[in-house]
């Protein structure tokens, strides 16, 4: 059995702990929020064995196998450091981290601890994608020559909310933008150039992102992220 600690009990961490009990081979051994009262009655509704009122109490329970990292953006980094110290393996929720800089830092904590380290993109494991790959592999579309893909909501402009607070690491790329990004690294891998423009709200997030990928050998992505508008918010893969 896989024992499982949630930290940062928000709206996300309530569908993991519901997803959890789908599994036979994971439980949830505890739960950690910034205050006790939220804790105790998220463990309540979810059947958590423990519960705490700080992330670092929840760090330094040795019957935690593995924490999972639901917290806003900007704490990412410093989550996942503070767990894989304490020596717990470590799911935590899309994005990483706010930059490129942050995540080499966690992988290699993570490696120096001998500790498993993973993004929780939840779009990697759907069955959809699971099929996309199967196809792919069989060479059903021949080689894939191009990506479009778009995700795309008018989100509501709350500047303290954290999808336009920049001190919480917001920002439709980092929001949403990341699963079209996600799909083209998946599909075409590391691109050779990347040509990105962005519209900025006034609070210093992007609130529509642009993103063009060239490949050395002729492929190309197109992808868009936007909180300004509903876009079809699908995928259109091609091949030869
Ligand atoms: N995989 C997905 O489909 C998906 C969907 C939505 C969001 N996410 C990701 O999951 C993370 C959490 O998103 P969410 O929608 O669950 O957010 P949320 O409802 O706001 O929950 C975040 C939790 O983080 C904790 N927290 C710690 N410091 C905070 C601060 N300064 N401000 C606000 N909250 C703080 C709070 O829990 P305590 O009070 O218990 O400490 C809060 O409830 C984000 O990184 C987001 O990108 C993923």
């Amino acid at each position: 059995m896989i024992r499982f600690g949630i930290i940062g009990l928000g709206k996300i961490a309530g569908r993991f702990a519901d997803d959890l009990k789908l599994h036979p081979e994971a439980t949830l051994q505890a739960v950690a929020s910034r205050t006790t009262k939220k804790a105790r009655s998220f463990a309540a509704q979810h059947d958590a064995t423990t519960s705490y009122g700080s992330y670092d109490a929840l760090f330094k329970d040795a019957q935690v196998d593995v924490v999972y990292i639901a917290t806003p953006n900007h704490l990412h980094y410093q989550n996942c450091m503070e767990a894989l110290e304490a020596g717990k393996h470590v799911i935590c929720e899309k994005p990483f981290a706010l930059d490129a800089a942050q995540v080499r830092k966690m992988i290699n904590k993570a490696k120096s601890k001998k500790l498993f380290l993973m993004e929780a993109l939840w779009t990697r494991f759907i069955p959809a994608t699971e099929k996309v790959l199967e196809l792919i592999d069989q060479g059903t579309i021949g080689k894939t020559v191009s990506v479009r893909a778009d995700f795309g909501f008018p989100a509501s402009q709350d500047p303290n909310g954290r999808l336009f607070n920049k001190s919480l690491g917001g920002g439709s790329l980092l929001d949403i933008g990341i699963y079209p990004l996600y799909l083209s690294y998946l599909l075409l891998g590391k691109p050779e150039a990347i040509d990105a423009e962005a519209t900025m709200h006034y609070t210093g997030v992007d609130s529509h992102c642009h993103i063009e990928l060239a490949y050395s050998d002729g492929q190309t992505a197109i992808l868009e992220s936007t909180f300004l508008e509903t876009t079809p918010t699908e995928a259109i893969i091609e091949g030869s």
